[in-house]
C-alpha cells in the first residue's frame, strides 16, 4: 500500500483528563490509571521495523518545561540521565504507554472511563512530503495531542501513525521518527538550554552521534539558514522571542529533518517575531521541501499553508485549501474560530449587498475585488 509521508489513522487515543478520581486533583491526574485507551482491530500489519539508527555516544535530554511541553521531543529516547519533569507537569512521554518492539496489545479499559470523550477520535490524515499543513482548532480540540503523536511523544492506542513509513509504536522507530519530524513548541524560553546559541543548536546532532566536524558544519549551516549566524556566540536569554524560536528551528535543522511540527511557535511573539518565524518556516518549506505541520491560532498564518485542517473535539471538522476552509465563515464561527481579516471583510461586504467574492483571503485579493466594483 502506498503511504503518505505522514499518515495518521487513529480512532480513540488518550481520554481527556477531566475526572477527579481517587482523590487526585486535575493536575495530578496525568497517570496511566486515569487514561482510557481504546483499541481497534487492525487489518494491516505494521511495516517491518527498520534497523535502528546508531545509538548516540552521549544521550542528553533537554529538561521538560513548565508548560507540559516535553523538550525531549527532539531528543530521542534518552539512555542517560535527564532532569526530572516539574512535579505537576509530567512530559507527555510520561503518560504515554511505553513503546515496545511490537505494537502494544490492548489494555483493559476502566469501567468508570468507558464513556469519557476521546482526545482524538476517527482521525485519518495523509500528509505528503513537502506539504505545508496548518492545523487549527479551539483550545482543547486535540491539536497538540495530534502533533505529539507525529513525533512519537504519544503512542496511539488505536490505529497507527506512520512517519516516513515508520510505525511510531515500534520502539526501534522512535529515534528515527523524532529525527525525521522535529518539534518546535510554543515557549521559546523552554526550548533552549545551553548558555551559548551554537551549543544549543549542536545539542541535537550531538545526541545523534554526529562527528564533531560535521556538527560544526551543520550548526553553522542551520544558523545561516535561519539568519542567526551572527548571534552564534550570544547567550540565548539575550535574544528576542522570535530569535529564540529561530534558534530552536536551527536546532532541529541541524538534525536534518524531513519534517518540522510546530505547535503554536508564534503564540508568544510580537508581530515582528511572528513574521520572522513564519518567513523562516515558509522558506524552509518552499526552498528545502521540508514538510511543515504548523499549529496556530493565527488565521493569517494558516493562509500560508497549502492545506488547512480544523479540529473540534478530537475530530476533523473541516479540511481543504485555506480558501475552501475560510470561505465557510459561519461554520468557522460556529467552531469558535475566526477567519482571516480580509475574508471577514468580504463576508461583511457581501451581507451589505456588495458583490465581492467570499473566497478572498488576502489584502491583494480584496484590493482587486474592490477595484472591480467601480
Ligand atoms: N496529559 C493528558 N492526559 C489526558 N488528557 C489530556 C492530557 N493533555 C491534554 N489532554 C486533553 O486532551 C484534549 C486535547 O488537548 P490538546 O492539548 O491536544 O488541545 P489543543 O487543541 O492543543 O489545545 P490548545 O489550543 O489549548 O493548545 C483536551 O481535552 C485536554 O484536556
Ligand atoms: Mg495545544
Amino acid at each position: 500500500m502506498t503511504k503518505g509521508f505522514i499518515e495518521v489513522a487513529v480512532n480513540g487515543l488518550i481520554e481527556r483528563m477531566f475526572q477527579k478520581r481517587n482523590g487526585l486533583t486535575n493536575l495530578e491526574i496525568i497517570r496511566t490509571e486515569n487514561l482510557r485507551f481504546q483499541y481497534l482491530s487492525q487489518n494491516e500489519e505494521p511495516e517491518p521495523a527498520p534497523k535502528p539508527a546508531g545509538a548516540p555516544k552521549r544521550a542528553k535530554t533537554k529538561p521538560a518545561d513548565a508548560q507540559n511541553q516535553p523538550a525531549a521531543a527532539n531528543a530521542p529516547a534518552p539512555s542517560a540521565s535527564s532532569k526530572p519533569a516539574a512535579a505537576q507537569n509530567q512530559p507527555a512521554a510520561a503518560y504515554a504507554p511505553a513503546p515496545s518492539a511490537a505494537p502494544p496489545a490492548a489494555a483493559p479499559e476502566p469501567d468508570a472511563l468507558r464513556d469519557a470523550p476521546l482526545a482524538l477520535d476517527d482521525i485519518n490524515i495523509k500528509i505528503e512530503k513537502g506539504e505545508f499543513v496548518a492545523i487549527l482548532g479551539h483550545n482543547g480540540s486535540g491539536k497538540s495531542t495530534l502533533a505529539k503523536h507525529m513525533n512519537a511523544l504519544l503512542q496511539p492506542t488505536g490505529g497507527t501513525i506512520w512517519v516516513s513509513g515508520l510505525d511510531t509504536r515500534i520502539e526501534e522507530n522512535v529515534w528515527p521518527v523524532r529525527k525525521t519530524a522535529g518539534m518546535v513548541f510554543q515557549n521559546p524560553d523552554n526550548q533552549l538550554v545551553a548558555t551559548v546559541v551554537e551549543e544549543d543548536v549542536a545539542f541535537g546532532p550531538e545526541n545523534l552521534g554526529v562527528p564533531p566536524k560535521e556538527i560544526r558544519r551543520r550548526v553553522d549551516a542551520a544558523l545561516e539558514r535561519v539568519s542567526m549566524y551572527g548571534c552564534r556566540q550570544s547567550a540565548p536569554h539575550m535574544l528576542s522571542g522570535g530569535q529564540k524560536q529561530r534558534v530552536a528551528i536551527a536546532g532541529i535543522l541541524a538534525m536534518k529533518p524531513e519534517c518540522i511540527v510546530l505547535d503554536e511557535p508564534t503564540a508568544m511573539l510580537d508581530p515582528l517575531g511572528r513574521k520572522e518565524v513564519m518567513d523562516t518556516v515558509t522558506s524552509l518549506n518552499r526552498e528545502e521541501n521540508i514538510t511543515v505541520i504548523h499549529i496556530t491560532h493565527f488565521m493569517e498564518e494558516a493562509v500560508l499553508a497549502g492545506r488547512v485542517i480544523v479540529m473540534e473535539d478530537g475530530r476533523i471538522a473541516l479540511e481543504g485549501t485555506p480558501r475552501e476552509v475560510f470561505s465557510q465563515v459561519e461554520r468557522m464561527r460556529a467552531l469558535g474560530l475566526d477567519v482571516p481579516q480580509m475574508t471577514e471583510l468580504a463576508h461583511y461586504l457581501r451581507e451589505k449587498g456588495l458583490h465581492v467574492p467570499q473566497s478572498i483571503i488576502s489584502i491583494e485579493e480584496m484590493a482587486d475585488a474592490l477595484c472591480e466594483l467601480r
